[in-house]
């Protein structure tokens, strides 16, 4: 028997009531975690991202469908549920900053009904490096400290599932990698996340798979090569020329396999990176200028979820942030 998912959203929606108005934040959302796995949820903003994490975290009531953490549901039998989830939302204040680190989160641990050991509270600091500062005070903490208690305070009960919002929003980028690190390890030690971010490289570095939403609606899920072939490409061409004409484009975009066309001024040189639909063979033959320098390699995150996004900018889908669902009631 396969082991049950960590964590489970099957037709999730949160509608919220704007002056008369009622809208779908989150409108119809599946998505599981299988154990020791990272799923990243991404989006642009308004998406319905953090209002998925609030009800994945019992802090906000789905209007319909249902949530699980290890087969507990969140709504009727929150305490279990609640039981197995650490939450970090990025860019959180939320700590005593008079109180030394070990005092915030012995308060924590208190506040959550958790009894916690000496060496529990200690094996914890030193998993995410405050060891040597347990005893100082946490307005004497830079934002990568403080992040990094956060997580501490999160994975203080040893919850089997991590929900992280955007976690390293607002970090510069050396404390980013270390926070990343820290999340790799836990995962690695067999904790399952929900991760948002902007961050594609973030995503791609944690997320096993990926579910990318917009306006509460999924556009696209699976692993790095299911978004890939949902965006509809398969590689990506980066072509150093001497000189762009516009009317390049046009006849770049006509020929097969083209999916789209980017164009960058590189110093005297110009880069034009050309986006091949998956099956198609990326080749230089037919391109209307003398190419000084070429590169090919497979489509990043980054560019499918950008084409998605804008396939759905033309397909009209994509005015409003989230869906208006009725008017007068
Ligand atoms: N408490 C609330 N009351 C009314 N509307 C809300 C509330 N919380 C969220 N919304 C709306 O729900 C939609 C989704 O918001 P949400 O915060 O989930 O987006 P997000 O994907 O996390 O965006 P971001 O990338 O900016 O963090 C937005 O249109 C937002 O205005
Ligand atoms: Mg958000």
């Amino acid at each position: 028997m396969t082991a049950p998912d960590v964590l489970s959203c099957r037709s999730l929606v949160r509608e919220f009531s704007r002056g008369r108005e009622r809208r779908r934040a989150v409108d119809g959302l599946d998505l599981s975690v299988p154990a020791g796995q990272v799923c990243a949820l991404i989006g642009p903003n308004g998406a319905g991202k953090t209002t998925t994490v609030r009800m994945c975290s019992t802090l906000l009531l789905p209007t319909s469908g249902s949530i699980s953490v290890l087969g507990h549901d969140v709504v009727r039998d929150t305490r279990a549920a609640r039981q197995n989830i650490g939450l970090v939302l990025g860019g959180e204040r939320g700590f005593y900053l008079r109180a030394s680190a070990q005092e915030n989160l012995r308060f924590f641990a208190a506040v959550q009904g958790a009894r916690i050991t000496r060496r529990a509270l200690s094996d914890v600091l030193d998993q995410v490096g405050l060891a040597d500062r347990a005893r100082s005070r946490v307005e004497t903490f830079s934002r990568g400290m403080v992040q990094r208690l956060h997580i501490a305070r999160a994975i203080l009960t040893r919850p089997a599932l991590l929900l992280l919002d955007e976690p390293t929003i607002g970090l510069d980028p050396e404390v980013a990698v270390e926070v990343r690190s820290l999340v790799r390890q836990l995962v690695a030690e067999g904790t399952s996340a929900l991760l948002t971010s902007h961050s594609m490289r973030e995503v791609e570095l944690l997320a096993d798979t990926i579910v990318v939403i917009a306006g509460g609606r999924t556009l696209a899920q699976g692993d790095a090569q299911a978004i890939g072939a949902a965006a509809g490409i398969g590689e990506v061409s980066s072509y150093l020329i001497d000189d762009w004409a516009e009317s390049y484009r046009s006849q770049l975009l006509s020929s097969p396999g083209v999916r789209s066309v980017d164009v960058h001024a590189r110093g005297l040189m110009t880069e034009v990176v050309v986006a091949w639909r998956s099956g198609a063979v990326p080749g230089s033959a037919h391109l209307p200028f003398l190419v000084r320098g070429e590169k090919t390699q497979a489509a990043g995150l980054e560019e499918c979820y950008l084409a998605l996004l804008a396939d759905r900018g033309r397909s009209g889908t994509g005015g409003a942030p989230d869906s208006l669902i009725d008017a007068a009631s």
